[in-house]
């Protein structure tokens, strides 16, 4: 089995990469999510399934543990990338490719035929989020689990205060979707009370929540890249707050795991 910290781009002996600065806090959780379908469920490799999963930036990680990996999204342009990167990574025969949306997922996969579905990202874009996590929580075998990631209101309007952006920051802290203007290219934010409603609204016990990149996109880069240890201390900051409801509502985005009710 590959390091995960290695599959992330970051090296056991190197400083974190600005990417897995990014998505260690999902990775752990998720690899964590993993780890306990492999042992409850006695399969060595997986079913998972990565709702608008583009490019792979996780899917391929996954598929790099040995689990099979199939991918709904609708960009051809995203599932040509995937298909290259899953080759370079050596896990070609384990991911697959499928374009789709999450509103017509069954279109294109089947219900109950999964142990793990991840919906990363994908929330901020369609109509109805509810549809949305009720159809990634449809395709979960009963007991599987679902990795939801989007983004965070907080972490927007302190983002936009802190740049000086202080209408837009009070934009996205009184607009329902959470977007600070016109301009905003995220079409819906969520706080972490909105997301645990939604996978308890579609049939999902709440395992866990946490914050993630607290910190990693307000610290400027020079500070990370250039003081020694900083990298790997700031990483450490990120692990101790994701845990932390009072830094839910400042995190840029908000990871919900939940299991599928019997
Ligand atoms: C921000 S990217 C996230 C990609 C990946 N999940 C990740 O975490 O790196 C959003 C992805 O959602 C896809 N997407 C947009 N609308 C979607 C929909 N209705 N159903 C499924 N995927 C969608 C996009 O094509 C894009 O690949």
């Amino acid at each position: 089995m590959p390091d995960p910290s290695a599959v992330f781009g970051r090296e056991a002996s190197s400083r974190p990469s600005r990417a897995s600065l990014r998505t260690a806090v999902v990775w752990d959780v998720l690899k964590d999510a993993l780890d306990r379908r492999v042992e409850a469920t006695g399969k060595d490799s997986l079913d998972v399934l990565d709702t608008g999963g583009g490019s792979g930036n996780f899917a391929v990680p996954v598929a790099r543990l040995g689990h099979r990996v199939t991918v709904v999204d609708p960009s051809p342009n995203a599932l040509f990338a995937l298909e290259r990167r899953a080759a370079e990574a050596g896990v070609a025969d384990l991911v697959t490719g499928v374009q789709g949306d999450i509103r017509g997922l069954f279109d294109v996969v089947g219900r109950e035929e999964y142990d793990t579905v991840l919906c990363h990202g994908v929330l901020e874009y369609v109509d109805d989020p509810a549809e949305g996590v009720r159809n990634a929580a449809a395709a979960l075998r009963p007991a599987g689990s679902l990795s939801l990631l989007a983004a965070g209101v907080g972490g927007a309007v302190l983002a936009r205060a802190l740049a000086g952006h202080f209408t837009e920051a009070r934009h996205a802290l009184d607009d329902p979707a959470g977007r600070w203007g016109a301009g905003d290219p995220v079409p819906r934010r969520f706080t972490a009370e909105q997301l645990t409603e939604l996978a308890d609204g579609a049939g999902l016990q709440v395992g866990s929540v946490h914050g993630v990149r607290v910190f990693a996109d307000l610290v400027p880069g020079v500070l990370v890249d250039t003081e020694p240890g900083a990298a790997e201390a700031l990483l450490k900051l990120e692990a101790a707050a994701a845990e932390l409801s009072s830094f839910h509502a400042i995190a840029t985005q908000l990871h919900v795991l939940g299991e599928k009710r019997a």
